[in-house]
């Protein structure tokens, strides 16, 4: 057997693999997120929703998510997610029965993203809407959210200014870490206490650290 043949006939096709094994696990757990994960590797095959839902991932997610309930409730008309990828936060929070939420609107600045995030959330219909746009443009003001999330503050270069944009009283969630190793990463901060000093919130109602085995992630919940 030639070095092709046996690689094409004993090698996984691990896109396969992983689409059957994400419907499996849906239906086994009637997880509509599961489902939404299983319609990712099926249609967009190159998105990286490995790396966007791993468990690293899905951990600050999850404290963000119980935090934000502890902190402010689960009852938000509208809720703009920014730099907001995949989508992935805004399927944890639909699929959060503690969370009523009206609307959720992710913003990103890479075009290629929005599709990905809208089969993730397609069984929420109208309450999930995925644009592309540069989160320092877009209008705070006019029939803004409730609610602005950002945990990707580590990509962006000018967080204060960017908050600036926010109309007063706005209430926000921001993540940032300290893994300044990461290429992407422009404006990491050392510690919660240099997070906060960056963001300069008029109220902080929480401020904490997660840490992981590489790196810590702050997080700040308040208003600004
Ligand atoms: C790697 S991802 C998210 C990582 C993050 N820790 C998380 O999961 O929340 C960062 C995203 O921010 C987006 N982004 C960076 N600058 C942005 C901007 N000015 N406006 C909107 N999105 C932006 C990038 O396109 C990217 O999709």
């Amino acid at each position: 057997m030639s070095d092709v043949t046996r690689s094409s006939t004993t090698q996984p096709d691990w896109h396969e693999n992983a689409f059957d094994l994400t419907r499996g696990i849906a239906a086994y757990t009637g997880s509509r997120l599961v489902a939404g994960l299983a319609r990712v590797v099926g249609r967009h095959p190159d998105a990286a929703i490995a790396n966007a839902f791993n468990h690293k991932q899905v951990a600050s997610k999850l404290w963000a998510r119980d935090r934000l309930f502890d902190t402010l409730g689960g009852r938000f008309e509208k809720v703009w997610i920014l730099g907001g990828w995949y989508g992935v936060f805004a399927a944890m929070l639909f699929d959060d029965p503690r969370f009523d939420i009206g609307l959720v609107e992710s913003y990103d600045l890479d075009d290629r993203v929005a599709a990905v995030a809208s089969t993730l959330n397609a069984d929420t219909g109208a309450r999930f809407r995925a644009l592309t746009g540069d989160m320092y443009d877009l209008d705070y003001r006019g029939g803004g959210p409730d609610l602005v999330v950002n945990t990707s503050c580590e990509h962006i270069a000018d967080v204060r200014g960017w908050l600036d944009g926010l109309a007063a009283g706005t209430r926000v969630l921001l993540q940032s870490n300290d893994y300044f190793s990461e290429p992407t990463h422009i404006n990491c901060v050392p510690s919660v206490e240099a997070f906060a000093d960056l963001a300069r919130l008029a109220r902080v109602d929480f401020a904490g650290t997660l840490p992981t085995r590489k790196y810590n992630r702050f997080m700040l919940i308040g208003a600004v």
